[in-house]
């Protein structure tokens, strides 16, 4: 058996290294596949050497471009790989177009694929991500879910129930396992910032970042928030670039900087007072560390973390932003409980379910 596991972009690591670690800790043969959707050193580099995963075994080095011209070519060259090295499965995590693309490839091939963070849903289809989910989860054979919503997403669809298994979060995996040494390295020191005295800001979405109308307005509202808490904003490459275009004023307690490392970011975030993001992975992460999220999107895929967790929407909305910052600062916000299977086990539960159903 020859399992095969793929990786693309940023968000992927995290969640697929738990699992490629189990295979490798149970001697299951298997191989390593980067689509190099991402390839900046600190979109991907990096999280290989913190996580302790193993270096891809195979590199599309496939790059930027549209939608289609991505997605394309690493669908045309995953083909070839799939071809010469026939594995029996393949892995795929997210909602990247890296995951969209393999699952397609295997699927024509007739190997099966298993959908790490299957079922989510935004009902929103103009974000890609939420294609990239409902097309991987319609090809998919075994469908990883982290959440109850994903289940009932999935059965909506139609999707048999024996194909769906709730196993838990992968990326909460990786952060309990590495939480406490991000931690120990005191990154907020390096900011000039003290724990629990910062805000830490994410912002990448398209629906924010590339219209510079949009853009002026979210990053408006931040400066607001600035005036109240010191901001750490490291930078992703796609809101670097129109940021740049707007010229506007920052003032010194906003603190821009590159992409961070995992453990760098990580340990921020655990110690911050509260987030302020558009990605999906920190809606579920602040839950786990049980620190204030602040969602710049008017809806998520990932209903549990407002349900039992610190998340809020606030979407773009100034005067909905400064409030909720207010009631942080006031110390009125729900600290939440951690979602059921959050716990660390996911990856074990996920390879379970291969074993026994690839021994069959
Ligand atoms: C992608 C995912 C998104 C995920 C995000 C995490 C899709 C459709 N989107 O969005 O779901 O939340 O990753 O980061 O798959 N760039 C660099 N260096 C890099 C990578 C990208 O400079 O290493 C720049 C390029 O100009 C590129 C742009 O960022 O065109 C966008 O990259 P892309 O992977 O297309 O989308 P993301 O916005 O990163």
């Amino acid at each position: 058996m020859l399992i095969c596991n793929v990786v693309g972009a940023r968000p992927n690591f995290m969640k697929i290294g738990p699992v490629v670690l189990e295979l490798k800790r149970r001697r299951m043969r298997q191989f390593l596949l980067h689509t190099g959707q991402h390839y900046d050193p600190n979109m991907s580099k990096i999280f290989f050497d913190q996580l302790g995963m193993p270096e891809p075994d195979i590199h599309l080095g496939v790059g930027s471009g549209s939608h289609a011209r991505q997605t394309g070519r690493i669908m045309a060259a995953f083909e070839e790989v799939c071809q010469k090295r026939r594995p029996d499965l393949v892995i795929v995590g997210g909602d990247v177009n890296s995951t969209l693309a393999a699952s397609l490839v295997a699927a024509k091939l007739q190997i099966p694929v298993a959908h790490v963070e299957a079922g989510l849903r935004s009902f929103d289809r103009t974000m890609p991500e939420e294609i990239n989910r409902i097309a991987t989860d319609l090809v998919s054979e075994f469908l990883f879910t982290t959440e109850e919503s994903a289940n009932k997403n999935l059965q909506r669809e139609g999707i048999s129930r024996e194909k769906i298994h709730f196993v838990g979060n992968c990326m909460v995996d990786t952060l309990l396992k590495h939480v406490d040494v991000a931690v120990q390295g005191s990154p907020w020191h390096s900011f000039g910032v003290e724990p629990a005295g910062y805000a830490l800001v994410t912002l990448h979405r398209p629906s924010n970042v590339d219209d510079p109308k949009i853009l002026r307005q979210v990053m408006e509202a931040i400066i607001g928030v600035s005036k109240k808490a010191p901001v750490l904003f490291p930078i992703h490459p796609r809101t670097r670039e129109r940021l740049r275009a707007l010229k506007m004023k920052m003032g010194s307690s906003l603190k821009l900087c590159e992409p961070l490392p995992y453990l760098t970011f990580l340990g921020l975030m655990a110690k911050a007072r509260f987030v302020l993001t558009d990605s999906g992975g920190i809606q579920e992460e602040t839950t786990v560390l049980k620190v204030p999220c602040l969602t710049l999107r008017w809806n998520t895929e990932r209903p549990v973390t407002i349900k039992s967790g610190t998340n809020r929407l606030v979407g773009t909305d100034m005067r909905k932003i400064s409030e909720s910052v207010d009631r942080i600062l006031a110390g009125k916000w729900p600290s939440g409980k951690r979602p059921s299977l959050w716990d660390g086990k996911a990856a074990q539960r996920i390879v379970d379910i291969i074993r026994e159903h690839l021994m069959c």
